[in-house]
C-alpha cells in the first residue's frame, strides 16, 4: 500500500498514520516529524524550516520535496509506505508523483480525514507529543498513564510550539488555501477516499481500514 493521508492540523493524519503502518509493516513517513527531528538535533535542514514552522507556514517545495525524496528512496519504502502530511499543495503533488515515476511506483491510495475547525482547536490544544519515538497523546482524549511520560516508550512529551491558538488557526487558514485543493486533485486522479474523522481513535481506524481495503 503506497498512501497519502490529508486532512486539516489536528484531524488524527499522524496518530491514523502509525496504527495503520504498524499493521501494514510499513513506514509512516511524516515531514512534520522529519523537520521537528531535525529541528531538536540542530541540523541545517532544521535551521532552515524553524521560522516557517513556528508561523504555522509551508516550509519551501524545494527542500521538503528533496526531503521526501531522499527519504522515499530508501530500502524500508520499497514494499509501501504512509505519507503523513506530504503533499501539501498541488506542487508537491506533482513532485510526488515524478518522484515515484522515476522509482516506477504509483499511488495506490489518498485517504481524506474530515473533521471541523472547532474540534482541530480542541485536539491540538490538548496534544502532547514524545520528543523520543513521535507518540502523540491528548490530555483529555488519550492521556497518558503517568503525566508527562509516553506510554509507548517512557520518553518526554511536550506540547509543539505551533500548537497555540493564534498558529493553529493560522495553519488552519494555510491549509484551506494550499491544501484544500489537493482533494479536486486526488479525486480526479480517482484515487481519494474520504471518511468522517470524529468519534474515537478506534471508530476513526475502522473506517479508514475500510477506505483503504477499498483501493487495495
Ligand atoms: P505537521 O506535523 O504535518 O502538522 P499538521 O499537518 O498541521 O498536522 P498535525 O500534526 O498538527 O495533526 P495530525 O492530523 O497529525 O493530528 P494528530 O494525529 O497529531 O506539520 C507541522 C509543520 O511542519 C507545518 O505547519 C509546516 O511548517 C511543516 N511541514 C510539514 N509538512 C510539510 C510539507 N509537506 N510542506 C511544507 N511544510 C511542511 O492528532 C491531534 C491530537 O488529537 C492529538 O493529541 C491526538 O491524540 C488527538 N486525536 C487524534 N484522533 C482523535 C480522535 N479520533 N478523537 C479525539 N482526539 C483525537
Amino acid at each position: 500500500m503506497r498512501a497519502v493521508l490529508v486532512g486539516p492540523p489536528g484531524a488524527g493524519k499522524g496518530t491514523q498514520a502509525q496504527i495503520l503502518a504498524s499493521e501494514l509493516s510499513i513506514p509512516k513517513v511524516s515531514t512534520g516529524d522529519i523537520f521537528r527531528a531535525n529541528v531538536s538535533g540542530g541540523t541545517e535542514l532544521g535551521k532552515q524550516a524553524k521560522a516557517y514552522m513556528d508561523r504555522g507556514d509551508l516550509v519551501p517545495d524545494e527542500v521538503t520535496n528533496a526531503m521526501v525524496r531522499d527519504r522515499l528512496k530508501e530500502q524500508d519504502a520499497k514494499q509501501g509506505f504512509l505519507l503523513d502530511g506530504f503533499p501539501r499543495n498541488v506542487a508537491q503533488a506533482e513532485a510526488l508523483n515524478k518522484i515515484l515515476d522515476d522509482l516506477g511506483e504509483r499511488l495506490d491510495a489518498v485517504l481524506e480525514l474530515k473533521v471541523d475547525e472547532e474540534e482541530v482547536v480542541r485536539r491540538l490544544s490538548g496534544r502532547r507529543q514524545c520528543r523520543n519515538c513521535n507518540h502523540v497523546h491528548h490530555v483529555e482524549f488519550d492521556p497518558p498513564r503517568s503525566e508527562g511520560v509516553c506510554d509507548n516508550c517512557g520518553g518526554e512529551l511536550f506540547q509543539r510550539e505551533d500548537d497555540s491558538e493564534h498558529v493553529v488557526r493560522h495553519r488552519l487558514e494555510v491549509y484551506r488555501e494550499q491544501t484544500e485543493p489537493l482533494v479536486s486533485f486526488y479525486a480526479n486522479e480517482g484515487i481519494l477516499v474520504a471518511i468522517e474523522a470524529t468519534g474515537s481513535v478506534d471508530e476513526v481506524t475502522e473506517r479508514a481500514k475500510s477506505a483503504l481495503r477499498s483501493r487495495a
